[in-house]
């Protein structure tokens, strides 16, 4: 980025000249949020003499993207259509906040700074994980938080729609998920696993196939990719009160109230399988994400170690444990995946009883998973809890909201400091590593506005983590840019931590 001198001004007679037809949705839709804000007419293709050129250039690496402001006009050139969207975004992140209201501000000098700039991505998986399984968020907030980081031009949504505390997405073949897995008697106060206090209130809630599919196309528009998780063979304490009989006894079973890792986990049977296949089945009806998340974390395997069936299909595989129970799962699993065309992530306990041949690693222990699954030769995406938790205090716990007792807290500097790629690996290792995702764990988050908070701006020092070169990140150039990101927030009215 260049600063030069003078500005550009939008005014009545600014028009806009396209020359990639390509590229006229993206222009459709973030010219109208420009009118929407300055009142102006921006008309595009018209007879009128243009002062912004729009045009695109493949030349340029993916998503990536040069804008040169003048005095007397602004040049695009767009790899692509995502490309241009990422144009239009640091365009509003140019001009004055009011820019973000949806009403006309003529009062404002809706003018630009002459810049040049020549930007793309360092990594193409850009990611903010949701899980609204430990609380439910209603699809209007799952949109609110996929506009405002499609913003910092993150693309990966991983959506955490089922875990132990809650099943949220409707699936018509197996109704119970929802009718019984989607809901809990009450949840725990506080964040003290060892002592038990109810809050008394019913917590749940559902996302409809049209729901999702709403999602789906809202996020599709801001160049959003949702990677759905349906978690497995453990997390799934909600799927088996529906569905006791895919577990490894009979039950009862309950939706846990407290939070925590929970013991109940599926049986290796056959029926389990065929379930699962169904289940997935439909879940690759409504995502087109090549991508599906099977997660795969914190599987206690006391239940295979106590049951009969698991036992005998360790013995019957040749397994040697009951790690190696988990991998022959995961395989089984993945080559459904593989032979409908879709590709695996799995958390880095998929490495315990060796890799599935074709899944991609989410690390988030540490890195240590990472470099290992990258050294095999798979494809790996950085969430390191020590670095990009979400959930974790981001200050002093004794003047933060309550949040989880584990893990230090993680201010903004700490994020900022996160580096994708450790130093120990080649340079033919480190392709593997295809990005970085901050995760909002929710056991101690309720609300939106909670979210939010938790959220930002550690996702904006995220942001640049996964989009900027290496060698062009500075902690002081990002404080100074927060400034103006902050102004924009202020206006979107996002509710983030303030800064210390
Ligand atoms: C995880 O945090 N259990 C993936």
């Amino acid at each position: 980025m260049r600063s030069l001198p003078g500005r550009f001004r939008f005014g009545p007679s600014t028009a806009i000249h396209l020359t990639d037809p390509g590229l006229e949705p993206v222009v459709a839709r973030e010219v109208q949020r420009l009118r929407s804000s300055t009142g102006l007419e921006l008309p595009v293709n018209s007879n009128d003499p243009a002062d912004i050129v729009i045009s695109s250039d493949a030349s340029i690496p993916p998503e990536g993207y040069r804008l040169a402001v003048s005095p007397d006009a602004v040049q695009i050139q767009a790899a692509d259509a995502a490309a241009l969207f990422y144009a239009f975004q640091s365009i509003r992140q140019l001009l004055p906040p009011e820019v973000e209201q949806e009403r006309v501000n003529s009062d404002v000098d809706w003018s630009l700074s002459a810049v040049e700039i020549a930007d793309h991505p360092r990594f193409s998986y850009r990611g903010l994980m949701l899980d609204v399984s430990r609380h439910f968020f209603s699809v209007e907030f799952v949109k609110r938080f996929i506009d405002l980081m499609s913003r910092y031009k993150f693309n990966r949504f991983h959506w955490h729609l089922t875990d132990d505390h809650g099943w949220r997405i409707e699936l018509p073949a197996y109704p119970r998920l929802t009718e019984v897995g989607a809901w809990r008697r009450e949840t725990m106060i506080g964040n003290n696993l060892k002592t038990y206090g109810g809050d008394g209130i019913p917590h749940g809630g559902f996302y409809t196939q049209d729901e999702i599919r709403d999602v789906l196309n809202y996020a599709t528009e801001r160049f959003v990719t949702v990677i759905p998780e349906i978690e497995m063979p453990g997390h799934s304490t909600a799927a088996l009160t529906a569905y006791p009989e895919y577990g490894c006894h009979p039950g009862p079973y309950e939706v846990p109230v407290s939070w925590g890792i929970k013991k109940d986990i599926y049986s290796p049977s056959d029926a389990t399988f065929s379930y699962l296949e169904d289940v997935l089945t439909e879940v690759m009806r409504l995502f087109p994400s090549e991508y599906i998340h099977i997660g795969a974390d914190e599987v206690p395997k006391d239940q295979w170690q106590a049951s009969r069936l698991a036992q005998d299909v360790i013995q019957r595989e040749g397994l040697a444990d009951e790690d190696e129970l988990q991998s022959w799962f995961i395989r089984r699993v993945e080559a459904f995946l593989n032979a409908n065309g879709r590709r695996l992530i799995g958390w880095d306990e998929i490495l315990e009883g060796g890799l599935a041949p074709n899944a991609t690693v989410m690390s988030w222990r540490d890195m240590t998973g990472g470099v290992e699954a990258a050294r095999q030769g798979h494809d790996v995406i950085m969430t390191p809890k020590d670095y990009v938790y979400f959930d974790y205090y981001q200050g002093d716990p004794a003047g933060e909201p309550v949040a989880g007792r584990f893990g230090h807290p993680i201010p903004l500097d700490t994020v900022y400091g996160f580096e994708p790629i450790p130093d120990e690996l080649t340079e033919r290792e480190a392709r593997h590593i295809i990005g970085a995702q901050g995760n909002v764990w929710t056991e101690f988050i309720s609300t939106p506005e909670h979210a939010e908070y938790m959220t930002y701006p550690r996702a904006l020092a995220l942001s640049e983590v996964a989009w900027s070169p290496r060698a062009a990140r500075s902690l002081e150039g990002f404080f100074r840019r927060l400034n103006t990101n902050i102004a924009h927030l202020d206006a979107l009215g996002v509710n983030y931590r303030a800064l210390d």
